[in-house]
């Protein structure tokens, strides 16, 4: 019989970007089973009303639970910002979510001026608000919904022409105002790095928040006792897509992986 640290993390998003969160955490946690949802039928959720993300956050989470999650990662900034504390009063499982990384940014910024490319559901958050408003004073936040980006990333566009110019146009009023840290909000856009570090200037740092939710799962398995201890064990990674697990299959590339169609 499985004892629970044999049970996998789940993950899921509102499509393919919660794989940049995914490769974090295996690169972190490589002897943990996972299990990751991409509801890239209803992507976007960025431009969803509230209600709505979390209709689709309790639907992922009931689809994790009878797969015997044993934590749950929310890869996706728009659903954390929107639905992760009524997951937490609701279930008893642990969630970690991911936020933009702001108070990052306001730690290595020079010159005050922090930009953050994110979507409308996140940048309309109230939980965005609080964190802005918690930074110490001086640090301005030049916001920027990344409209169309999501759309074309799930397609499987990563450096196309379309993308360039949504990009020209997001980051250039930014680099106008003077940022020199930008921060992707946005689970979808680390895939985007290299064609955003052939517009934005070297002075720029990129940040996302992969890395820190990666530490933060970890710990959280440590505290609770429910962290795989079995070292070099054959791991199991499953990924589902409710529309065209093509683009999966080619954004992870790696043959030990089971990547699958589903309906959800
Ligand atoms: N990957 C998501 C995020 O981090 C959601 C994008 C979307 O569906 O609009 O916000």
């Amino acid at each position: 019989m499985n004892s629970t640290e044999d049970y996998p993390i789940g993950f899921f998003d509102s499509g393919i970007g919660g794989t940049s969160i995914w490769k974090e955490v295996h690169e972190l946690l490589p002897n943990e089973n996972t299990i990751y949802l991409a509801d890239s039928k209803n992507a976007p959720y960025g431009d969803k009303s509230k209600d709505k993300i979390i209709e689709y956050c309790i639907k992922n989470t009931e689809i994790l639970l009878n797969q015997n999650a044993k934590i749950i990662v929310v890869a996706c900034n728009t659903a954390t910002t929107n639905a992760i504390k009524i997951l937490r009063d609701r279930y008893t499982i642990p969630f970690i979510g991911i936020e933009p990384a702001i108070k990052l940014a306001s730690l290595v910024t020079k010159t005050n001026n922090i930009g953050v490319l994110a979507t409308r559901g996140t940048i309309q958050s109230d939980l965005f608000e609080k964190t802005s408003a918690s930074l110490k004073s001086g640090i301005k936040i030049i916001e920027q919904v990344g409209d169309g980006l999501v759309n074309l990333i799930e397609k499987g566009e990563l450096e196309s022409k379309e993308i360039e110019f949504l990009l020209k146009k997001y980051l250039n009023p930014m680099m106008e105002k003077n940022i020199d840290a930008l921060v992707l909000g946005c689970t979808h856009y680390p895939y985007l790095i290299p064609s955003i570090s052939r517009i934005v200037t070297n002075d720029i740092k990129i940040i996302d928040s992969g890395f820190a939710v990666a530490r933060q799962t970890k710990n959280v398995l440590h505290k609770l006792n429910i962290a795989q201890t079995k070292e070099d064990c054959k791991t199991t990674h499953k990924f589902y897509s409710n529309k065209d697990s093509n683009v999966l299959t080619r954004l992870l590339n790696n043959d030990h992986l089971e990547i699958l169609s589903k309906e959800f």
